[in-house]
């Protein structure tokens, strides 16, 4: 980041001129049409989201839309509500009764449909279980499933009696679950034997056991296993008194739980999220703002309709599966499909096998997914019918111009609207984004904030940037989704949100430039910045521009120390099926990217790399490349999907060197 003597904004180097404006019979169609609803939300935020609200079923109505005692808000206050009895009770009375709310594909290749019935009476039968396991309502609970329907039972199952659960992502190790389950001080830990995994078993259960050998998760008292993976139960270890199995504890649970009536303050879930250093940060969501915000922007965004089969392909141990995997498209009514496995297990039109046979209609998937299909090449979407897709989504990292732009062309047949949805999960919910009814869409663009979100970007005194410049992304009021602190350490909330801007607003940690149309373009976390001969450039445009080649998949930038610059730009690029990865073509990408951005935007190295090091949610580790690049050794590598990536990219950058 900037230091306030130097330069103080982050330029904005790269310019994209295309547009593309509604199709007129989609907008006809459209959820939202009416180009109305921002300056309605605008003029007063707090009735468009009670309006949302109220189209839920509440327990008791609220006595106050919002309180606000910075940096802490309350929504919908003195209200009371249940998020199970919203995401199928509520259903149960209408058409959607014997809907889909489910349709599950193992990777295997097993299947498993659970209308909206059957997952109320699997979640009415789980939240018997919890309860005869002494599970009250305020208890935490940890979740570590793979994704199979299981998930999102005990997610509303924990709902339905009021415990806030805590789900840790299955790839996680058990260190990583233990510290978990110690913060949040969880009584049940729920698992699975194993999940499928490219053809091999996840060890689920020898990972909850090694987090809590020895007794070094005190608070637990119950292990529950469900049996994904084996035929024969006598293969899984069970400790007598505290593991039981899944299916057994069914037997004399009760079958019907009555939903909880909750405050809608009360907490819903901690979703652990692990900053680049440091111990990871339980972020807390509350009920109803949480559910009120989740369910207006699945039906405005995706424009999800009763008809659809909704595609989310993360996974229920991020926030984008809790929030567009569960609580946002069951409170909606979807049907929504839930794949286990690898995109390319057994072969890499796996995703595109699934669209087809399952006839999906709304696509929502990450930036580093569509760069890896664009690096295997069209073959595999080809060979594939994806003429239902109507919608496509993206989320968690910047998308490069070129990846929309393919992602447009080879997965939506060039006519389905393409989402670049920004949020995070502090925001619980989707913040800026198109509403593709309305908002004509540019490459890269998150474009405007969603009605009721007052986003903008200021400067390092905070004061906001005028059109065309780059700065900080803010957020001036507070909104239903917001994480209300950290779980256990409300100080800590202060200081990494508000402490920036003196409480004034809250801060996301990402930079972001907005141009003459009022539109947003992320660019990326601002630690990542690079101050090269006094300019802040911003890594996100750089490997955009590297993108943009027709032969690259995919780039990720970083400053190195440089004795006259400052920082000198160090690139490592993946590129296509095919391409070769030599010295003139090193060169030729120098000179790309010099044309697209202009000279101060050179790189001085590029290293070529099969594999970029990322986080298990898929977000490239830049600090790691930076240690790389300056001959340091190598930071904290525990949240890493592959360790192996950086360690062999450090020796081919040494040996580079030499
Ligand atoms: O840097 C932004 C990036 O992901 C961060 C939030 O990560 P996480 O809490 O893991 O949540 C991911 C799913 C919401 C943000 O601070 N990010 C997420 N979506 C976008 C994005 N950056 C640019 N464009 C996006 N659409």
């Amino acid at each position: 980041m900037a230091s306030p003597t130097e330069s103080t904004a982050i330029e904005a180097l790269l310019h994209e001129e295309r547009v593309f404006p509604p199709d007129p019979a989609f907008t006809r169609n459209a959820n939202v049409n009416d180009p109305g609803v921002y300056e309605r939300a605008q003029s007063d935020p707090e009735a468009f989201w009670a309006d949302w609200a109220r189209q839920l079923d509440w327990i008791k109505p609220w006595d106050t839309v919002c309180t606000w005692d910075p940096p802490h808000a309350q929504w919908f206050v003195g209200g009371q509500i249940n998020v199970s009895a919203n995401c199928l009770d509520r259903h149960l009375k209408t058409a959607r009764r014997n809907k889909a709310a489910i349709i599950f594909e193992g990777e295997p290749g097993d299947t498993r449909v659970l209308t909206y019935h059957d997952l109320w009476r699997e979640v009415n039968r789980f939240a018997g279980v919890l309860k005869n396991l002494g599970v009250n309502k305020g208890d935490r609970v940890t979740i570590y499933l793979p994704m199979i329907p299981e998930a999102a039972v005990a997610m509303l199952a924990c709902t339905r009696i009021g415990a806030p659960h805590s789900v840790v992502f299955g790839g996680f190790s058990a260190d990583s679950l233990r510290e978990r389950i110690n913060d949040s001080q969880s009584k049940v830990l729920i698992t699975s034997d194993g999940g499928f995994r490219r053809g091999n078993v996840v060890p689920l259960k020898a990972a909850c056991d090694a987090a809590l050998d020895g007794g070094a998760c005190p608070s637990i008292e119950s292990v529950i296993v469900f049996n994904r993976t084996t035929t024969d139960e006598s293969q899984t270890p069970m400790q007598a008194g505290r593991d039981h199995w899944w299916h057994r504890l069914l037997e004399d649970a009760p079958r019907l739980v009555e939903p909880e009536p909750m405050d809608s303050e009360d907490p819903l879930y901690i979703l652990y999220t692990s900053g680049s250093t440091g111990k990871p940060k339980g972020i807390l969501h509350t009920t109803g703002g949480y559910l009120t915000q989740v369910h207006a922007t699945t039906k405005c965004v995706f424009d999800l309709k009763d008809e659809d089969v909704y595609w989310c392909t993360a996974d229920v141990g991020w926030v984008t599966g809790h929030s567009y995997v569960v609580y946002g498209p069951l409170a909606a009514g979807a049907t929504v499909l839930m794949y286990e496995g690898a995109p390319d297990f057994p072969a890499r039109d796996r995703f595109w096998a699934l669209v087809e046979k399952y006839g999906v209609t709304i696509l929502y998937t990450a930036p580093t997914a569509i760069r890896a299909f664009m690096k295997w090449g069209t073959e595999h979407p080809d060979k594939h019918d994806m003429t239902s897709l109507r919608l496509l989504g993206s989320v968690g990292e910047p998308i490069n111009p070129e990846a929309w732009m393919w992602y447009h062309e080879h997965i939506g047949g060039g006519r389905c609207p393409v989402v670049d949805t920004w949020w995070q999960t502090e925001t619980g919910a989707i913040m800026i984004t198109p509403l593709p009814g309305l908002v004509a869409t540019k490459p890269g663009s998150a474009t405007r904030p969603f009605p009721g979100i007052e986003a903008d970007v200021v400067d390092e005194q905070g004061n906001s940037v005028p059109p065309g410049g780059g700065g900080f992304l803010v957020l001036r009021r507070p909104w239903p989704s917001m994480l209300r602190t950290l779980w256990g350490d409300d100080a800590r909330y202060r200081q990494v949100y508000w402490s920036r801007f003196d409480g004034r607003f809250y801060f996301a940690g990402d930079g972001a430039k907005r141009d003459e149309d009022g539109y947003f373009w992320l660019l990326g976390r601002v630690d990542d910045v690079m101050l090269v001969a006094g300019h802040n450039i911003s890594t996100m445009e750089v490997e955009s521009a590297l993108v943009d080649h027709p032969s690259v998949a995919e780039a990720a930038v970083i400053g190195r120390t440089h004795e006259i610059k400052g920082q000198a730009i160090a690139a490592f690029v993946t590129v296509k099926d095919g391409t070769g990865a030599t010295p003139e073509f090193a060169a030729e990408l120098k000179e790309h990217v010099s044309k697209k951005l202009g000279a101060i935007c050179r790189p001085d190295d590029i290293l070529f790399s099969a594999e970029l090091p990322k986080t298990r949610s898929g977000k490239i580790m830049r600090r790691l490349l930076r240690d790389i690049a300056e001959g340091r050794a190598l930071g904290d590598t525990t949240t890493l999907a592959d360790p192996n990536v950086v360690s062999s990219l450090k020796d081919r950058y040494e040996s580079q060197e030499g």
